[in-house]
């Protein structure tokens, strides 16, 4: 029997990841609510939003506007994805709590996702790493396209390995591997890890699925039994990146809960008030809910 962690961290990334890709625009009032939602809810990581070119993400160009109206629940951290230096000077002007940049994997997700290579995009990481450090604020770092990318098709792990390390050597205190496209398998995912480990510690690494095939909550579980216990998701499942066509939602983040509270896992999260979160910004967007456990909860909760 596979020893699993006791508690698992979750990064709630729906305000960010979840958001840029929605097609129908969301008032400013409706995510400053989901914000404030998921903060209630208890998750105490938010990625609330990215400063990015608005020519590139329309669809975060109010992320000033978010960080500036949520209301800070003491403990929460506020986290914003930044690009470049000009990403982050704003990021620290809105009182960002963190910052995370993002490398790929694959060089030609990378020339569409950010406009340069992958060495490029880590050389332009240096100054922004070095400056928000000296602003005490911490980075976390992504890989993208960690199990297959939309144009180049596989991956190496040894790859993602390599980026992985660099930005862990770069400074990132935390690296998260992302599965962008949601094609990876819990082999896939396992075979991942195996080689993430041998180049950065498993304590520094967290997983990103996509759930475009369905399979993000197994390669999550194959990611517990890898000992990997820092986990992004997005309320209601939603999510996509408008870089990667066709790839769908996160995993949601009520099913994860739902695993991990069936897990005896601790995650610091009040699923009922989750769920309501979830419901309420799927009703805003006018879709559908992505999370199977947000279908279920009204409908089929147990007594
Ligand atoms: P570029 O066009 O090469 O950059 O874009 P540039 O430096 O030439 O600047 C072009 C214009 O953008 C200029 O404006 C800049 O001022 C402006 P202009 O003078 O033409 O009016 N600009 C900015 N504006 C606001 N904030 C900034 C900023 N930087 C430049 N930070 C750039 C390069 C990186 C800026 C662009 O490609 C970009 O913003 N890309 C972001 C793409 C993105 O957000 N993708 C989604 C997130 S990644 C993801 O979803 C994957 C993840 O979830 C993990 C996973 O699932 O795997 C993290
Ligand atoms: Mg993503």
């Amino acid at each position: 029997m596979h020893r699993l962690p006791q508690a698992v961290r979750i990064v709630e990334v729906g305000p960010r990841d979840g958001l840029q890709n929605e097609k129908s625009p969301l008032q400013l009032a409706d995510k400053v609510r989901l914000c404030n939602d998921l903060s209630a809810a208890g998750l105490a990581y938010i990625e609330a939003g990215s400063f990015v070119s608005p020519r590139w993400v329309p669809q975060m160009a109010d992320t000033a506007q978010v960080f500036r109206e949520i209301t800070r629940r003491p403990g929460t951290t506020y986290a914003a994805l930044v690009p470049n230096l000009k990403g982050l000077e704003r990021a620290l002007e809105y009182g960002a709590d963190e910052v995370a940049v993002f490398a790929a994997a694959s060089e030609r997700f990378s020339q569409r996702n950010i406009n340069c290579s992958i060495a490029q995009s880590l050389e332009r990481f240096v100054p922004v790493i070095e400056a928000a450090s000296a602003a005490g604020v911490k980075v976390r770092g992504y890989v993208s396209c960690v199990l297959g990318c939309p144009y180049e098709g596989a991956i190496s792990p040894r790859q993602v390995a390599e980026v992985a390390g660099e930005l862990a050597a770069m400074g990132c205190y935390e690296i998260s591997l992302g599965d962008t496209l949601g094609c990876g398998t819990p082999g896939a995912t396992r075979r991942l890890w195996e080689a993430a480990k041998a180049r950065v510690p498993v304590q520094r690494l967290a997983g990103h699925f996509h759930d475009s095939y369905g399979q993000a909550l197994a390669n999550l579980y194959a990611s517990l039994l890898e000992e990997v216990s820092v986990f992004d998701s997005s309320v209601a499942g939603l999510g996509g990146c408008p870089y990667a066509p066709g790839a769908s939602g996160n995993v949601a983040s009520e099913d994860v809960v739902y695993l991990l509270d069936g897990l005896g896992i601790n995650t610091g999260v009040d699923l009922p008030r989750l769920v309501e979160a979830g419901v309420r910004i799927s009703k805003a967007l006018g879709r559908g809910n992505g999370s199977k456990v947000g279908q279920a909860y009204g409908a089929l909760r147990p007594a």
